[in-house]
């Protein structure tokens, strides 16, 4: 549905009468409502590092979900304020991984003699909690798109890595990219006393997998791909790393969000496309390129529930607090976890590339 113009008109007015006070940040998975207002829009990536790019504004307006609010606010100044307009705007991946859960399987692992050899690697998605820890322990964060770098960096320091918390952009990138093999890994259950592995097993593995996964990416199915394939038989499928091992090994290309507006902005008029991530992006894109086909990997509407709770509403009521003089909703990391957070953060910007 179009956005209601009043409100369009009330962010617009409340915008400029902002100026440089203000800087507003879109991920791609947000609805057309929101991202119109975006200073810069991007994948998560893109956005860490974008986060730091306005150090004048005092107000950081972050369109998206918790834990990327929060990776601005440790990567921006600290007289900046970082804005969540709707605190309910969470992730359900990174609430797989909680920060006790975790320090338990680092317990795990020094018990079964491998923390020493073991480098945490952390997925953008998960908490500031997460992020301190891999920090503490001399890993790294990753993004999807620059997963692979950081595990060669990983594997370059340790011989394990403990992947949290999304096991399907893990073993993905340690089969599909560094040429492990499905063997080479194992999943850490947090519900299952010792994640469910022998010391055997951990001792074993290259990959110690969080059992973690996203629930955007985890619907599409290998039976998406085959009915696409039947549906459209020139379609190129195109496919988020977040997405199950038999959906990535059997689609054409696969990558972060950026890559996927990437690939799909040049591909030729007349083109096919099935592309299996967030739907709000997957339908941007299909207004974009009217001359292409551009179909969602799935039948069924597959939006990113809580990327969604940041609507217009939220938006407006923010943006118009902070002409009043208000802050609402900021999102604050505390100084000690910052501090680890932005080590591990710093080393990822740091990867080569
Ligand atoms: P990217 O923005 O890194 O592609 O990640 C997708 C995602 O799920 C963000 O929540
Ligand atoms: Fe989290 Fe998945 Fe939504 Fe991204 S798309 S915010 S990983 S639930």
């Amino acid at each position: 549905p179009a956005s209601d113009p009043d409100l369009v008109e009330r962010a617009r007015a409340a915008k400029e009468k902002l100026g440089g006070n203000l800087f507003v940040l879109g991920h791609h998975y947000q609805r057309d409502e929101v991202i119109q207002f975006a200073d810069v829009t991007g994948d998560s990536f893109k956005l860490a590092r974008e986060a730091a790019a306005r150090p004048e504004a005092p107000y950081i307006v972050f369109c998206g979900v918790h834990f990327m609010a929060e990776s601005a606010d440790i990567l921006t100044a600290a007289h900046q304020q970082v804005i969540l307009p709707d605190l309910a705007a969470g992730c359900s991946m990174a609430d797989m991984a909680a920060i006790e859960q975790v320090e338990e399987a680092w317990e795990v692992l020094q018990d079964a003699g491998v923390a020493d050899v073991t480098v945490p690697v952390s997925y953008m998605n998960s908490s500031a909690d997460i992020k301190g820890f891999t920090g503490r322990h001399g890993g790294t964060i990753c993004t999807s798109s620059n997963a692979k770098r950081a595990l060669e960096w990983a594997f370059a320091k340790g011989e394990k890595v403990l992947f949290l918390p999304d096991q399907h952009l893990g073993r993905n990138t340690a089969v599909l990219q560094l040429g492990m093999s499905l063997d080479d890994c194992v999943v850490y259950d947090p519900h299952k006393p010792a994640g469910g592995l022998t010391a055997d097993q951990l001792r074993a593995a290259r990959m110690i997998l969080w059992r973690g996964h996203c629930s955007v990416h985890g619907r599409f199915t290998l039976e998406c791909v085959k009915d696409v394939r039947e549906r459209i038989p020139d379609v190129t499928v195109l496919v988020h790393p977040e997405c199950r091992h038999e959906v990535v090994t059997n689609a054409d290309l696969v990558g972060s969000t950026e890559y996927i507006i990437k690939t799909v902005d040049a591909a030729p008029a007349g083109s096919a496309w099935a592309v299996g991530t967030e739907l709000n992006l997957v339908k941007r894109l299909a207004k974009r390129h009217p001359d292409k086909t551009i179909v969602f990997l799935d039948r069924t509407v597959c939006f990113c529930s809580t990327m969604n709770r940041i609507d217009l509403p939220h938006l407006v009521w923010a943006l118009e607090s902070l002409v009043d003089g208000r802050v609402v909703n900021r999102i604050q990391v505390d100084e000690d976890t910052a501090h680890w957070a932005r080590v591990a953060l710093d080393q990822m910007l740091a990867l080569p590339g």
